[in-house]
């Protein structure tokens, strides 16, 4: 089985740099949007290959989603033995239970739509929850950024007198938190957070030591950026030092995100390129998943374990 990568139009540059680490360029794929928004995709021949699409699901989420199964869909009838989902930002995976009646629980039906689009597996880095993996119906790798994103902070590790401390923004973060606080050798506090709307929050309080300490934020993503301006409002009004640092894995960076980080001004912000970054000034970092991706894809495609680039780490 040859493999090949497919690039979706959501980050070519990042299917390009992954497939650059294994020493592969995408194979060619024509992907069109018609006049009335239908996406139309014809890819080369692929017959009995190991295929590899990469397709994260940002904004506009829908469409990238659709493009996602219609490339899928190609892949399958031009003859592809094995179709792997690399999706490094899944959209949707936040809607993975209902919190009150009447609620459809949309990373669900994804993921069957996924399956019935003609993938047998899926890649995904840092997802909301891993629970995801109980809601897809073939097997889920899942990898994670935090060892690209600490790196930006080595400056930070703990050492005699060292006075920082990671936070989660919310009780969902807690994990990625801690994993990231171990990394960097820190503690770590948390900020009890409650959903206000799709696009407001409000934090309601903190939990650990922060008085007199510089924060590092750590989240699955930023969207738009109300989570991480609330939390560091009242981490500041708690007595941490002001201007924190931020470090989020998916810049999802929707509308007023842009204007909220502005406003908020933080001493350093971090994301990974799983999505297109918008340019946000000069305290923006973004840290490339291509070397993670390539290696996770060589080894998929050989049959080894990926564990170690993942979610058990
Ligand atoms: C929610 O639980 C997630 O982990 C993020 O905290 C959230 O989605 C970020 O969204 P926003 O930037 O819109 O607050």
């Amino acid at each position: 089985m040859a493999l090949r990568i497919v690039a979706g139009t959501a980050n070519p540059v990042l299917a390009e740099e992954a497939g650059a680490v294994l020493g592969t360029k995408p194979a060619p794929a024509e992907i069109e949007r018609f006049p009335d928004g239908e996406i139309h995709v014809v890819v080369g021949p692929m017959r009995g290959d190991d295929v590899y699409v990469l397709q994260p699901t940002g904004p506009p989420v829908n469409d990238n989603l659709v493009e996602l199964m219609v490339l899928l869909d190609a892949c399958r009838r031009s003859g592809a033995r094995r179709i792997t989902a690399v999706v490094p930002y899944l959209g949707y995976a936040r809607q993975d239970r209902r919190s009150r009646p009447g609620e459809a629980i949309g990373i669900r039906i994804v993921a069957e739509a996924l399956e019935a689009a003609g993938a047998d597996r899926l890649v995904v880095v840092d997802p909301h929850a891993r629970g995801l993996e109980a809601m897809c119906p073939f097997p889920v790798e899942i990898l994670t950024a935090l060892p690209v994103l600490a790196a930006s902070f080595s400056d930070l590790v703990a050492g005699p007198g060292s006075a920082a401390v990671v936070v989660a923004p919310d009780l969902g973060a807690v994990k990625l938190a801690e994993r990231f606080a171990a990394l960097v050798d820190l503690p770590v506090a948390v900020v009890r957070k409650t959903r206000v709307s799709g696009a407001e929050v409000h934090a309601r309080e903190v939990v650990g030591e922060v008085e007199g300490r510089r924060t590092v934020i750590v989240d699955d993503m930023i969207a738009t950026g109300s989570t991480i301006e609330k939390a560091a409002r009242l981490l500041e009004a708690r007595g941490a030092a002001p201007r924190p640092a931020v470090a989020a894995v998916h810049g999802v960076l929707v509308a007023p995100a842009p204007a909220r980080l502005e406003a908020l001004d933080p001493d350093r912000l971090v994301v990974s390129d799983s999505l297109e970054v918008p340019a946000l000034g000069a305290a923006l970092e973004v840290c490339s998943l291509a070397r993670l991706l390539g290696e996770a894809i060589g080894r998929l495609h050989f049959e080894e374990s990926v564990d170690d680039l993942g979610a058990f780490t």
